[in-house]
């Protein structure tokens, strides 16, 4: 029995399309890492936490089990848990959280305390990179992740760590200026070059890593992208995609602070957005070997060709 969490969300509903079909529908350079795996559905049963099992397709639903509810609950985590071999771990983003804290250690501990009492073997999670750099203590929502890791590890379970740089979809929240204004804001440094990566390749490490639970003890997965690319380079890169011109623009601490707290963020949680692109900054993305395993297949120009493209066209 396998657990999934956020089934609803960018990785866990690519992660459950791969699991249930053995290939996401459409999915093109994703193809790569599942054909690996076999593109065979998972054999054993998957059990999902859902707060609205009403936004899960009804082929998804007509499959799985799901348990309705939280997976910060106790109670629901209990239920979800029992009987149950491997868990997908996800703390969902809550920008209005009073504390670092509150949103991930405090959202994680009943999932700490269900694994340990249901017996659970296996965790895959999803975190960050930079655990060991310089900057790591003082990178915000990324120490933060690295704190759950740590909780979950005390646990004893046999754990992977997915080790993830910025994800391609966050470019997705700046559709509209992109399209109206043909420019993209960010505080990373123009001439830094980082890993990118696409959800559907960390939904596909994630998928192997639940159906082929031959791993013990405790570790870390990273998933770059296939290279390290500037904002400016991406720029470029979305212009000719695009077909039209798109330019970086980097906007300051201050800037980026206040346009998170104008978009609802708490005070905390935007400063803890501010002092991990500050990190970022001093290299927190860039000291993970690249290896072919973590250099994922899908490419910034790939996703832009099929994910960003049809949202700013639309
Ligand atoms: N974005 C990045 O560049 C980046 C980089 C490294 C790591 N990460 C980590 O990646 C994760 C985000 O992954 P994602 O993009 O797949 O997430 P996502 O698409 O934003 O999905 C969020 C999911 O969480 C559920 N959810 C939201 N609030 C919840 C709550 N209070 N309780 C229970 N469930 C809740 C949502 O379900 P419903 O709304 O349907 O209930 C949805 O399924 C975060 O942990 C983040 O720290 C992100």
């Amino acid at each position: 029995m396998i657990v999934v969490t956020t089934p609803t969300g960018n990785i866990g509903s690519r992660l459950l399309e791969i699991l249930l079909n053995g290939a996401e529908p459409d999915a093109r350079a994703g193809m790569v890492p599942t054909a690996a795996l076999g593109a065979r559905p998972v054999a054993e049963p998957v059990r999902v936490i859902a707060r609205r099992p009403e936004a899960l397709p009804e082929a998804v639903r007509e499959r799985v089990e799901v348990v309705p509810g939280s997976h910060g609950d106790p109670d629901v985590v209990a239920k979800a848990f029992a009987g149950a071999d491997a868990v997908f771990w996800l703390a969902p983003p809550t920008p209005d959280a009073a504390s670092l804290e509150s949103a991930y250690l405090d959202f994680t501990r009943p999932a700490c305390t269900a694994i340990r009492e249901q017996g659970v073997r296996h965790v895959v999670t999803v975190s960050a990179l930079g655990r060991g750099t310089p900057a790591a203590g003082r990178a915000g929502l990324v120490t933060a992740t690295l704190a759950m890791d740590d909780l979950i590890a005390d646990t004893g379970v046999a754990m992977r760590a997915l080790v993830l740089p910025g994800f391609m979809e966050n470019m997705l929240r700046q559709v509209a200026a992109i399209r109206d204004q043909g420019v993209f804001f960010s505080m990373a440094s123009p001439d830094l070059r980082s890993p990118t990566c696409a959800t559907r390749d960390i939904a596909a490490a994630a998928v192997g890593l639940l159906r082929e639970r031959t791993w013990t003890g405790q570790g870390s997965v990273a998933v770059l992208g296939p290279q390290d690319l500037s904002c400016p380079e991406m720029a470029e890169i979305m212009s000719d995609v695009l077909g039209r011109p798109v330019r970086y623009q980097q906007v300051s601490a201050a800037a980026q602070y206040e346009s998170l707290t104008g978009f609802g963020w708490s005070a905390t949680m935007a400063a803890g957005m501010v002092d991990m692109m500050t990190a970022k900054n001093e290299g927190l993305d860039n000291a993970e070997p690249r290896t072919p395993r973590s250099s994922t297949p899908t490419s910034f120009r790939q996703w832009c060709e099929d994910t960003l493209r049809p949202a700013v066209l639309a």
